[in-house]
């Protein structure tokens, strides 16, 4: 165990999430999963899943969780080599500016782009105990400002607000700290799951070019 490294996926009681902790798996790491609510329950009843996982109960926007879990894990592996921010959630799809509502394009930041600073404070002593920690910010196209520019691009006429800016700001945020951590023993990178060519809405699928792409992030300096 203690040679192995040691990985965290945030939600991955859903689609992607739990295909990136399978890749995970596959490559030799430890992994753990942090859930709540629906995808909790479901993980928990996947008997095959806890064989492989070590499954954490989280709610992401909550500071006091993400204490406890940076205790759990320096308790049980004394360190965190690779952390995947996949968790999300999605909401006002169509609407326009007169439908937005605010309080729901906040909740949409809160888990897509707040939790994520605050985990990455909160884990980063984990990170700094390994020789060559990680992180990947799961992000998405319809966060790429040029491509939500561009007539031709699939996604050019989807109109979801709080999504599409809450993945933009956390693009700028890992280009911002990428340049910051230069300087430590940290990478950090974004990954787009979706394969644009098959330009696969809403798909829970990896192709093996997403995959083959996923792996090589792992070892890339
Ligand atoms: N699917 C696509 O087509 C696509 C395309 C481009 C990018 N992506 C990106 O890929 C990643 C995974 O996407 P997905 O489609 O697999 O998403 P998903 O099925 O919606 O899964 C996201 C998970 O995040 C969890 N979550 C939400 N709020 C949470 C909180 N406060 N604490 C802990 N967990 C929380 C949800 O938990 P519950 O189930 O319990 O609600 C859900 O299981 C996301 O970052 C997404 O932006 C997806």
């Amino acid at each position: 165990m203690k040679n192995k490294k040691i990985a965290l996926v945030t939600e991955a009681g859903n689609d992607l999430g739990k295909q990136f902790a399978h890749i995970l798996l596959e490559n030799g790491y430890e992994v753990i999963v942090a859930a709540c609510s629906d995808s909790l329950e479901n993980l928990s009843q996947d008997k095959d899943a806890l064989l492989s996982y070590d499954l954490v109960e989280i709610d992401f926007t909550s500071e006091q969780h993400l204490y406890i879990l940076k205790e759990k894990i320096n308790n049980t592996y004394g360190k965190l080599d690779l952390l995947i921010n996949n968790a999300e959630i999605v909401n006002g799809f169509g609407h326009k500016i007169d439908q937005l509502d605010v309080d729901d394009v906040r909740k949409v930041f809160e888990i897509n782009f707040f939790s994520i600073i605050k985990t990455i404070q909160v884990l980063k002593p984990l990170l700094l105990k390994c020789a060559s920690p990680r992180i990947i910010n799961i992000t998405s196209s319809l966060g790429d400002i040029d491509k939500m520019k561009d007539e031709n691009f699939c996604y050019y006429d989807y109109c979801l607000t709080a999504y599409s800016t809450s993945k933009a700001a956390l693009n700028l945020f890992t280009q911002l700290q990428t340049k910051e951590f230069e300087s430590s023993k940290i990478s950090m990178s974004s990954f787009d799951p979706i394969l644009m060519e098959n330009c696969t809405h809403n798909s829970a699928t990896i192709s093996d070019a997403i995959k083959n792409e996923f792996i090589s992030l792992l070892t890339t300096e």
